[in-house]
């Protein structure tokens, strides 16, 4: 998968690229990323990107002539035939797990990062073909969203994780199990816990060692339940369970809980 990032901090991403996931998927070949200055679009000798805002008002505006040419170029390069374009802006989509899973499914991603009060609107209306946020919050530009997206939809791609099950395993993940089949963007992950067993009299629970994977399994739906419920009760609701399959699980989650707490 290609992705082409226009920045005009191209140094923003050496760090990230350099690292972990991102490393291992760049040397795997299983992404490529290239980081476009955007001031190399740009057609004056100052390479100016940005300008005041019609009718007036604080700060300044990205442009669209260095945006629109550097999108243009990207698309010269290697034509696709609809090619992803993505603006990262606090007034996009709300990225969740669905959407980067279908986004992983692209043969190709530009992300154009902004900066400042925003980006010319013409932008957004003819050379995007989304927009993302990567929260309701803020950022001083798109940088930091799409470094999110980049290493969000990278280590989906086959190979990249090196164990193909851990993604099933995540939290949000949609797997095709009878638990979350419907769910638009799955459960919180469930506990995990590793050596030592007992840690200052913090106990792993009992069943994780008893080697029967299929209580384990159990165990763990039920504890993704329980815990969904406490920190997201708002994800329940997409879960694709009927309300009564629901309470027997969490009433069940609830009872081992408390059984561990007093042995
Ligand atoms: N740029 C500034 N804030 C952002 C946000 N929350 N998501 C995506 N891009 C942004």
């Amino acid at each position: 998968m290609i992705f082409d990032i226009i920045t005009i901090f191209p140094d923003f991403f050496s760090s990230i690229l350099a690292h972990g996931i991102l490393k291992r998927a760049i040397d795997g070949s299983q992404i490529s990323v290239r980081v476009r200055n955007l001031r190399d679009f740009t057609g004056d000798v100052h390479r100016s990107v940005d300008d005041r805002p019609f009718g007036g008002g604080p700060g300044m505006v990205f442009k669209p002539e260095p945006i629109f040419r550097a999108v243009e170029a990207i698309q010269a390069e290697a034509p696709v035939k609809r090619l992803r374009v993505i603006l990262l802006t606090p007034q996009g989509r709300l990225l969740n797990q669905r959407i980067v899973q279908e986004l992983s499914r692209e043969p190709r991603l530009v992300l154009i990062c902004s900066r400042y009060e925003g980006v010319d609107e013409r932008v957004a209306t003819h050379v995007a073909t989304d927009e993302i946020s990567i929260g309701d919050y803020i950022l001083s530009g798109g940088e930091l969203a799409a470094a999110v997206l980049l290493e969000a939809t990278a280590r989906l791609l086959p190979g990249v994780l090196g164990n193909e099950e851990s993604k099933e395993l995540e939290s949000f993940t949609i797997p095709g199990t009878a638990l979350n089949s419907t769910s638009d963007v799955g459960l919180l992950g469930f506990p995990q816990y590793t050596r030592p067993a007992d840690f200052r009299g913090l106990k792993v629970p009992e069943i994780l060692l008893s080697g029967n994977h299929q209580q384990i399994r159990e165990w763990r739906e039920r504890q993704a339940l329980l815990k969904t419920c406490r920190k997201r009760p708002d994800l329940l609701g997409k879960v694709g369970m009927d309300s009564e399959e629901l309470r027997r699980a969490l009433k069940r989650a609830a009872e081992e809980e408390t059984i561990e707490t007093i042995s």
